[in-house]
């Protein structure tokens, strides 16, 4: 029986219940007919025995030869109508069950084609299709992660075989500017695997927060006095708006400084000498956001989102690609959110925005 597979199942099934059904509607048509019609002849007043004999006779052969032929009708008919109606509920589970077995050897690019058979069984199509959809966007994700680090190790690395294989060979002197360049490519490589902790614990949601009631002001106003120097240095003005009342909230101090340190690092990088920075604190009913605006080259408008995801930089970036990626994450961890937008003034607006209720925990 098991070889028979579902479809085989079903039919035996059906045909079983059609037979049933033949011989139980023969054999009642057989008991009621002979007697029934035996009465009609009696009240109809035939008493000559031969008569009646031959009148149940032929009475008898037709109810034989027109059941028969009815039955033979109906069992054509019901199995042509059997195998329809079974291909039609067998077919999509085929269907799914090819797709399943094209995910089990690893091949996610599958196509469900919905079926209309029952809800529950559209629903575990539905539900198959987006497992398969997020098993190949994950599966994408991983190759182009594998293949964006090996490229940020090679530069690093490279750079830092060539140096050595040149002190070796006495080609390079062992000065300050050697000692430099390697310093300044373990450091690209300490930076690039302290981000991708981040990046895998943010993917784990294992990011570790410790949260305390804090003032959003200060913290702002801290960061930005840390990076004043080197703003001065680039001749980009750094101007820091915040409500004259402290702005509580409960948050992880240090996370929410690398947030807007990472912010106000981008900021710099991308906004010319002369340019300015601006970074509010503004509370709404709902939320509690601090906006990092620059007058600086801008984002494109189609990468206003793409900007958060892995690795992906702007030409005249010497950076890794991972700063805002990380950033986003922290802000979620938060509950919060992080954006970016054009600046009407030219540039771009980075926002970070911290749900309201932070601030009434407090
Ligand atoms: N304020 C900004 N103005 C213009 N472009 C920006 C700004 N902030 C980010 N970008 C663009 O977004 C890209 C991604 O930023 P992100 O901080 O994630 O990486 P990065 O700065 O290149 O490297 P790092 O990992 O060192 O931060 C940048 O390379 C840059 O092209
Ligand atoms: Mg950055």
């Amino acid at each position: 029986m098991n070889r028979l597979g579902l479809r085989g199942r079903l039919l035996v099934a059906q045909i079983v219940v059609l037979l049933v059904c033949c011989v139980t509607i023969a054999a009642v048509a057989v008991a009621i007919a002979a007697p029934l019609f035996h009465n009609h002849l009696a009240m109809a007043g035939i008493e000559d025995d031969n008569v009646r004999l031959h009148t149940e006779e032929a009475f008898s052969q037709t109810i034989f030869v027109a059941l028969l032929s009815g039955i033979a009708v109906a069992l054509v008919g019901a199995s042509i109508a059997a195998v329809y109606v079974v291909r039609r509920i067998t077919a999509p589970i085929s269907r799914l069950a090819v797709a399943a077995q094209s995910v089990a050897e690893g091949k996610y690019d599958v196509h469900i084609e919905h079926s209309d058979v029952d809800s529950d069984f559209t629903r575990l199509e539905g539900a198959f299709s987006d497992m398969a959809e997020r098993l190949d966007h994950s599966d994408r994700v991983r190759k182009r992660l594998l293949a964006d680090l090996a490229h940020e190790l090679r530069t690093p690395v490279s750079t830092l075989a060539a140096y050595v294989d040149g002190l070796e060979d006495g080609v390079l002197e062992a000065d300050g500017t050697s000692w430099a360049v390697m310093r300044d490519q373990l450091e690209r490589l300490r930076r690039l695997a302290h981000d991708l902790s981040d990046v895998s614990a943010a993917d784990e949601h294992a990011l570790d927060l410790i949260l305390a009631a804090d003032d959003l002001s200060d913290i702002v106003c801290s960061t930005t006095t840390a990076v004043a120097p080197r703003f001065e240095e680039r001749a980009v003005t750094l101007s820091t708006a915040t409500p004259a009342h402290p702005v509580r909230v409960r948050v992880d101090r240090q996370r929410i400084e690398q947030i807007l340190s990472n912010l106000l690092e981008n900021a710099l990088r991308h906004t010319p000498g002369g340019g300015s920075v601006a970074v509010a604190v503004t509370e709404s009913p709902d939320h509690i956001s601090v906006a990092v605006s620059d007058t600086g080259e801008g984002i494109p408008e189609d990468q206003l989102e793409s900007v958060f995801d892995r690795f992906h930089r702007g030409e005249s970036s010497d950076g890794s690609g991972l700063g805002l990626t990380i950033a986003r994450s922290l802000a979620r961890a938060h509950g919060g959110s992080l954006t970016a937008r054009p600046n009407p003034l030219g540039g771009t607006i980075l926002e970070l925005a911290l749900p309201g209720q932070l601030a009434s925990d407090t």
